[in-house]
């Protein structure tokens, strides 16, 4: 038989109307416009406005464009895994209410926790039960509403991240695109740099707790600005060399998009020109688990049939990983 591969037939992105630009932060906290754009390349992101809306709204957003841009009856999904750090609540899961919003009713449906490299993550799982030759229509999630755990008082994070989500449609395929390889890890010793310290099951909220600030994302961040641009570009090689890639052999790389420089230093290290970088992070800033399905879904009308991406990323955990995969249409 010959072998079944999970293939990326779809993608949609979702992104609140809320421009939240560096001039608007300058009001809030000590920082310009110059500092943040130059360590960073950001210049806004988007921010969801309003009273009972978790991630699952802009998942479920992302998803039900996703259904209707592939012709897909919600009723043929099988799964639908959420990628997030940021669900509406610690359970049900996420994806539980997003497969509820989109009618996905003959589908299960679960979350998974592996902060900004999430998607990845997500995308490996999924990938691996359309092998087994079980599913047939898989939807990876990847959403986050990081504004509800930024401080917009600590200068040094409510500048990086913003709100987002994006959905792709795992299919199987006999033919040699989809999802090629993988290489994913964690390390949990790089905990301290990069967490939310209270509201889980280790310090419950507390009136003490809330006094503290421990419910916004807390990074060290040049502690993980280190281990994020050697992790990433040495697992990203790895991923090249494993399947004798060069850089000239790539169409695109999609990284993780939380600093302009890392995102540099990693295709460098690939030999990849900036020409073939997808980057996207001057007008959404870093959107955790949304980063890479945004990404392919801006450039999605420059991808063709057999084209090599290598996408990667690195975040909480830590974690991080690299997927090769061959694209799998033409633009529409
Ligand atoms: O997606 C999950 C993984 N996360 C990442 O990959 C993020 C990794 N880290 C980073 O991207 C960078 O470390 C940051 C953008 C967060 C910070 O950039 P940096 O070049 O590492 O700056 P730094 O933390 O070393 O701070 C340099 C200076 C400090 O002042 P002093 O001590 O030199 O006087 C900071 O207080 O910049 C100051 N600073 C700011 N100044 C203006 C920190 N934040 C700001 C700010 N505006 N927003």
């Amino acid at each position: 038989m010959d072998k079944l591969r999970a293939m990326i037939t779809g993608i949609q992105g979702y992104v609140p109307e809320y421009r939240l630009t560096n001039k608007e932060l300058e009001k809030l906290v000590e920082t310009n416009d110059e500092w943040i754009v130059s360590r960073t390349g950001i210049k806004e992101r988007r921010i969801l406005k309003g009273e009972d809306q978790g991630s699952s709204v802009m998942g479920a957003e992302a998803v039900k464009g996703l259904l209707e841009k592939t012709g897909t009856d919600p009723l043929d999904v099988d799964l639908i895994i959420c990628a997030t750090v940021t669900p509406d609540m610690p359970f049900p899961a996420t994806a539980n209410i997003i497969a509820d919003i989109v009618g996905a009713k003959k589908s299960y449906s679960f979350d998974i926790g592996a902060a900004c490299s999430g998607f990845l993550y997500a995308l490996q799982m999924g990938s691996q039960f359309i092998q087994t030759g079980t599913h047939k229509k898989v939807i990876i999630v990847g959403a986050d509403k990081m504004s509800s755990i930024v401080n917009y008082q600590d200068r040094t994070t409510c500048i990086l991240f913003g709100d987002g989500a994006g959905a792709v449609m795992l299919e199987p395929t006999t033919e040699d695109l989809g999802i090629m390889d993988a290489i994913l890890r964690s390390d949990g010793s790089g905990a301290p740099y990069l967490h939310m310290k209270a509201g889980g099951s280790r310090r419950p909220a507390t009136q003490q707790t809330l006094d503290a600030n421990e419910h916004y994302a807390f990074q060290e961040g040049s502690t993980v600005f280190k281990f994020a641009v050697t992790n990433m570009a040495d697992v990203s090689a790895e991923v090249m060399e494993k399947n004798n890639l060069t850089g000239d052999d790539i169409a695109w790389l999609v990284p993780h998009q939380a600093n302009m420089r890392i995102i540099n230093a990693t295709a460098n290290r690939m030999g990849i020109g900036p020409d073939k970088v997808m980057i996207n992070i001057e007008k959404y800033g870093n959107t955790t688990a949304a980063t890479l399905p945004l990404c392919l879904w801006d450039y999605e009308s420059q991808l063709k049939k057999g084209d090599n991406l290598i996408l990667a990323a690195f975040g909480g955990g830590f974690t991080w990983g690299s997927i090769f995969l061959k694209w799998g249409y033409d633009p529409k």
